[in-house]
């Protein structure tokens, strides 16, 4: 494989239709057989990569930020599933919007892909669209669950997503920083694969339009105690950083191992052979 096919595989099984802003070909590649997958990579994982003879490196984690920002719209879709309109749903976001593209001018976007053409070696980051094959599994599997059972509580949908691969194996546990165990799951926002999570400002005005558990990956300490000053009705699920990554990670080094690669993980990543 090259690496435009296997940046065409992520976006077929993620349902994207071009590349978007966080991911991307750093220094493009041909006749890959070995590669390494890992959420984070550097300079120093590059070099690493180099040496031990990979002929691609791909990253979860974006190497450059300029279009970060622009996967932070995707919070709009979560705001309008429950039933906010687009004006309203860019103004619960506006303010961390701004700070993202803020970000874009601060950081120094060239460093890593720079490192990866002065060695030459192949080099992609796919971020969004393996987090979104993260999120429709998770979808689904509380789908499944509310279909069974209608009246699940917060717990049992915990306790479900934990039987899980990879959440049965992870160093971190699903737990509910906000509302109890015993609530009602009842409507569930997955608010999963939008660069990050939408913080204080997204759980709120979810819970503010009826939404009754959101799940994030992660939230900061300071968004978590802005949630429970504001003593609003709902639950916060986080499913654990590195956790909710690997979900969508396992699934692509999987789609790449049948198609014959060798594919080796770390960083993070630990995708059993099948
Ligand atoms: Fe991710
Ligand atoms: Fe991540």
């Amino acid at each position: 494989m090259n690496t435009d096919e296997i940046m065409h595989l992520a976006l077929e099984l993620s349902g994207f239709t071009e590349v978007p802003g966080d991911s991307g070909t750093w220094y493009p590649g041909a006749n890959i057989r070995r590669v390494l997958v890992g959420i984070d990579a550097g300079p120093a994982e590059l070099k690493i990569a180099k040496d031990l003879g990979f002929d691609l490196l791909i990253a979860h984690h974006p190497v450059e930020r300029a279009g970060f920002w622009k996967v932070f719209l995707r919070q709009v879709d979560f705001l309008k599933e429950a039933g906010m309109g687009e004006a309203e749903a860019l103004q619960v976001i506006d303010e961390r919007l701004e700070a993202l593209k803020l970000q874009a001018h601060v950081t120094n976007n060239d460093h890593v892909p720079s490192v990866a053409r002065l060695l030459g070696m192949p080099f992609m980051n796919l971020h969004v669209p393996l987090d979104e094959i993260g999120r429709r599994t998770v979808r689904a599997r509380v789908d499944a669950l509310l279909a069974a059972n209608p009246s699940a509580t917060v717990g049992e949908l915990v306790d479900d997503l934990e039987q899980m691969d990879p959440f049965n194996r992870a160093a971190t546990r699903i737990e509910v920083p906000y509302g109890r165990r015993a609530n009602r799951a009842g409507r569930v926002v997955v608010g999963m694969a939008a660069a990050t999570n939408g913080g204080f400002p997204v759980a709120r005005a979810l819970f503010e339009h009826g939404v009754d558990t959101v799940l994030y990956m992660h939230i900061a300490p300071e968004d978590l105690k802005k949630l429970r000053e504001s003593g609003l009705r709902g639950s916060l699920v986080v499913v654990g950083h590195i956790a909710g990554d690997s979900l969508g990670l396992d699934a692509f080094v999987r789609a790449l191992r049948q198609r014959g690669l060798e594919v080796v993980t770390f960083s993070g990543i630990d995708t059993p052979e099948m």
